[in-house]
C-alpha cells in the first residue's frame, strides 16, 4: 500500500520522511491553510524535500473545468511530473479529469463520499479516487465499508483506477482497508505515529536494552564492542 503523509508542516514531513517508508504527500486547501503561508513556497518547499522520484498532491480551486485545468497545468509546471492533480468529483471535475488523462497528467478524484463518486472519477480517467472515510464515519455511515465497496465496483469494472484512502482518524481504520488490498493510503502525521504506538513494542525493546546492558558496559553497542 503506498504511504503518504496528509500534511503540509516542512518539520513534520522532514521528520516522517526520515523515519517511515513515505511515498508522498498529499495536501488540500485546507491542510495548506493551515501553515498560514504562500501555498505556492509551500509546494515548492514539500518538492524540494521529497525530490523529483515521490509524488506530491496538490488541488485545483475553481469551480469550472477550464479553470480547473488551467490551475492543473500551472501545478504540474511548478511541481514537476510527479504531481497528482486532486480535482473535486463533482460534475465539472469529471470534464477535466477527462481532458487531463488524455493529455497524460495524473488526477485524483477526491472530496469521495459516494461509491457512484468514485465510479464516474474512475471512468473519466482519475488515477485515484479518494474517499473520506472519518467524514463518511461521521455522516452515519462505515467508511471502511464505503471504501471496501468502491474498491469492488473499480476491481468489478476493471479501471486501472487506485484508491487513496484519506480522512483517517485511527490506525485500525487504515488496518482494515492495508488487509483489504487497498492501494494507497493518506494519513496525518499523528495516526501514522500510532501504527506503532504501543506499550509493549516499547516495552519490549526497553527489555532488549536492560538485558544487554547485563553483559556489556551502559551505551554500548555491537559495534563498539566489536570494534
Ligand atoms: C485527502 O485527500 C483529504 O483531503 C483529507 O484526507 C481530508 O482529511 P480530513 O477529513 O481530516 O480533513
Amino acid at each position: 500500500m503506498e504511504l503518504y503523509i496528509d500534511d503540509a508542516n516542512i518539520s513534520e514531513i522532514r521528520r516522517l520522511i526520515d523515519l517511515y517508508p513515505i511515498d508522498g504527500v498529499t495536501t488540500n486547501p485546507s491542510i495548506l491553510a493551515k501553515t498560514g503561508e504562500n501555498p505556492v513556497k509551500v509546494l515548492k518547499e514539500i518538492r524540494s524535500i521529497l525530490g523529483p522520484e515521490k509524488y506530491i498532491f496538490a488541488q485545483t480551486i475553481p469551480m469550472t473545468a477550464a479553470d480547473m485545468i488551467r490551475d492543473a497545468h500551472a501545478l504540474v509546471s511548478l511541481l514537476g511530473e510527479k504531481t497528482v492533480v486532486k480535482l473535486p468529483s463533482i460534475p465539472e471535475g469529471f470534464k477535466a479529469i477527462r481532458t487531463l488523462s488524455t493529455e497524460g497528467i495524473l488526477t485524483c478524484g477526491t472530496v469521495v463520499y459516494t461509491p457512484m463518486q468514485a465510479y464516474l472519477a474512475a471512468k473519466s480517467g482519475a488515477a485515484y479516487v479518494a474517499p473520506y472515510i472519518n467524514r463518511i464515519d461521521n455522516m452515519g455511515f462505515d467508511g471502511v465499508h464505503v471504501v471496501q465497496q468502491i474498491q469492488d465496483i473499480l476491481t468489478l469494472h476493471g479501471f486501472n483506477t487506485k484508491i487513496l484512502a484519506a480522512s483517517f482518524k485511527n490506525s485500525q481504520q487504515v488496518l482494515s482497508l492495508c488487509a483489504y488490498g487497498i492501494e494507497a493510503a493518506t494519513c496525518a502525521p499523528s495516526v501514522i505515529d500510532s501504527f506503532v504506538k504501543n506499550a509493549a513494542i516499547d516495552g519490549a525493546v526497553n527489555d532488549f536494552l536492560k538485558d544487554f546492558e547485563k553483559i556489556a558496559p551502559s551505551g554500548q553497542s555491537m559495534a563498539d564492542l566489536i570494534s
